[in-house]
């Protein structure tokens, strides 16, 4: 029988996808999936905070929760706190009323509603993303029709930031030209600038004419404190300079499948803000319509309650304390092995994964000898280890390292 889609071409082998679907074949009973960045408790088991537990039940008895569309911006109340929560509570820009802040799908439909918002309305379409970054950010801005560049980022040699590469790239960008910059716990390095750097970052971003798009997808998953991980974004605010912000609750609030997230606009007047946010509005509407419910309802439900936003907040810090910890297991159980090389790197790494450094050959060997799965740039998600599968991995990298250069 003829066929209309035989002349369609298989997808290029994704990397990322490739070591997911090898381990999900792989029949080993202690296999170990580590590429993902998703938290796993001491337990291994995936985590549904308390306090989503309790937002939830109490949106289910609340008979008055109908199912009908939400605007195609969200539910208000959840853009104003997230804008909140970002921007914090005395932010001038959300007084002035110029911040724009729209629901949308998790990070990445945040990073994707506002890379089509520029591709429309921005006349400079170079993009410039860290090297490296997280793998769906070329993808994204390609898709919306910018074009990505790049600036350094990661010094292998120092395993730390190659701080002085990345200013003379910034400064080096085309006027006009959009920066994404991660507000914290870096995926992949999990190296972040400090706070003199990031002050640097953004005299050389405003002096250059640039415009910051900062993409938060761990909020409160670096430090613990949801105020200290949104220093960086902060600051380039103050300045009352425009900015845009794509932030996520997948992480922080552990809503990975209900897709929540915004994306606010800061703007340079309440006039620019109005005009933005009837634009935005056009770029939503034959995408996707309006966003879905669930997820806002859970997340302004925690947010506008004190007592539940504290509840949020200490186990939040439990899961970034349990993260820290986990990269001091690692450490220690490396150390205990005599693995050549210093891997101190791995204590002094922020957020959900280590770029362990380890190299692809030595990435393939582990998952074929030890059925341990990570990205092929070597980073784990030290989020889903625990007590019992540390010194797996332990094992597996003395191994590795001491048999393949
Ligand atoms: C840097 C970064 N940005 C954005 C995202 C998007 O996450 P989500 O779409 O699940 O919110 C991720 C997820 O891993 C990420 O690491």
């Amino acid at each position: 029988m003829s066929s209309i889609l035989s002349n369609v071409l298989p997808a290029p082998e994704d990397h990322v996808l490739s070591v997911i679907f090898a381990c999900r074949d792989d029949p080993c009973p202690v296999k170990l999936n580590l590429s993902a960045g998703a938290y796993r408790t001491e337990e291994g088991k995936p985590l549904v905070l308390e306090v989503v537990r309790k937002a939830e039940q109490q949106l289910a008895n609340d008979l008055s929760c109908d199912k009908g569309y939400l605007p195609i911006d969200g539910l208000a109340d959840f853009n104003k706190l997230s804008a909140k929560l970002i921007l914090g509570d005395d932010s001038h820009a959300v007084e002035e009323n110029r911040v724009v802040t729209i629901q949308c799908l998790s990070g990445t439909g945040s990073l994707r509603v506002g890379a089509e918002f520029l591709a429309k309305h921005h006349q400079q379409r170079v993009v410039f993303v860290p090297n490296p970054t997280w793998g769906n950010h070329p993808f994204i801005f390609t898709l919306a029709g910018l074009y990505v560049e790049y600036f350094r980022y990661y010094d292998p040699q120092t395993r730390g930031l190659d701080f002085e590469g990345m200013l003379e790239d910034i400064g080096a960008a085309p006027s006009g030209a959009i920066v994404v910059l991660q507000s914290c716990a870096h995926n992949p390095t999990g190296i972040d600038p400090t706070l003199e750097q990031w002050e640097k970052i953004r005299q050389i971003v405003r002096s250059k004419g640039l415009l910051p798009f900062f993409d938060t997808a761990y909020q409160g998953f670096a430090s613990g404190n949801l105020d200290s991980d949104a220093q960086s974004v902060r600051m380039f605010v103050a300045d009352g300079g425009e900015c845009f912000i794509a932030q996520s609750f997948a992480k922080n609030m552990g809503l990975y499948g209900e897709r929540i997230g915004a994306l606010t606009i800061v703007c340079t007047s309440q006039d620019v803000a109005r005009k933005v946010h009837s634009q935005v509005l056009l770029v939503v509407r034959p995408m996707y319509l309006s966003p879905p419910m669930h997820g806002a309802s859970i997340v302004t439900t925690i947010l506008k309650n004190s007592d539940m936003y504290k509840d949020w907040t200490i186990e939040l810090k439990g899961m970034a304390d349990r993260i820290i910890s986990m990269r001091q297991q690692l450490y220690e159980a490396i150390q205990a092995r005599g693995t050549p090389g210093d891997w101190s790197h791995i204590i002094k790494q922020i957020g959900m994964f280590s770029f362990t450094g380890l190299n692809e050959k030595q990435v393939r060997w582990m998952a074929k000898e030890y059925h341990i799965y990570m990205t092929y740039d070597g980073r784990i998600s030290i989020a889903s280890l625990n007590s019992k599968t540390v010194p797996q991995l332990a094992d597996a990298i003395h191994a590795a390292v001491t048999r393949l250069a």
